[in-house]
């Protein structure tokens, strides 16, 4: 396994780095800041109002923070059903998810949940409350088969950078999330590259560049219309 440590990021939350890709989980201006804004800020608060159940996508899920925060949401929403799919090929270790701040840093009603989502079982769908049901998988988008029965509201594409990680962007990789979207769904991600925005264009989203958080300019967001 790649030497990962941890690091504290601009906003004071962890994140961790990779160090044969010399990349970061995060931002370095702020993990927990770029999460709120990309995710939950520009993705499902975008989808979420009128509807009763909400399912996402997840493509890297890494130290789970993307998910506790949605989590979150279920606590502060409790009439929508939030059915979140995790992808994770590479799970970190216990104890290097221990080290990392968010607890620290969030309600303290959080704890136990972000305890829970690392323990439960893979490839299961558990209730980690009524309103939130999460299914880890512990592979690649690429092998990934989405359900056929119902696609996704939302897509959080939260791969490492695509010069470090290009086949996770693959025109096929976003032909399949394209696929797994709803009508009326969104894909969004912190990445604002153009070849990126092209070939979300080219696998059928409408895109918009969207202001970015701290640090970044920009960011995609592509709708299925
Ligand atoms: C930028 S980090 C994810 C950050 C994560 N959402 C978080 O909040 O910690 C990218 C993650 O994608 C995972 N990954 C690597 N290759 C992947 C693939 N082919 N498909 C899905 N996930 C992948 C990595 O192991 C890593 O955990």
């Amino acid at each position: 396994m790649a030497k990962i440590k941890v690091i504290e990021t601009g906003d004071g939350s962890s994140s961790l780095y990779n160090e044969a890709l010399n990349e970061t989980y995060h931002s370095s201006h702020g993990a927990l800041t770029e999460s709120r804004y990309v995710f939950v800020q520009s993705g499902w608060d975008a989808i979420r109002e009128a509807k009763k159940e909400v399912t996402i996508l997840e493509v890297g899920m890494g130290t789970g923070l993307n998910v506790i925060l949605m989590v979150e949401q279920a606590l502060k929403y409790p009439d929508v059903t939030i059915k979140m799919t995790t992808l994770e090929p590479y799970p970190l270790t216990a104890g290097l998810l221990q080290e990392l701040n968010y607890t620290a840093l969030l309600t303290d009603e959080l704890t136990p949940y972000f305890e829970q989502i690392h323990s439960c079982n893979w490839e299961e769908e558990v209730a980690i409350l009524p309103n939130f049901i999460l299914t880890k998988k512990k592979e690649t988008l690429e092998t990934f088969i989405a359900p056929k029965n119902r696609g996704f509201d939302v897509i959080f594409f939260d791969a490492f950078a695509p010069n470090k990680q290009p086949e996770v962007w693959s025109v096929e990789n976003l032909e399949k999330c394209f696929a797994a979207t709803i009508d009326q769904g969104i894909f969004v991600t912190y990445c604002a590259k153009g070849q990126l925005r092209r070939d979300l264009v080219s696998v059928g989203y409408d895109v918009e560049r969207y202001p970015g958080p701290p640090g970044k300019r920009e960011m995609l967001r592509g709708w299925k219309k």
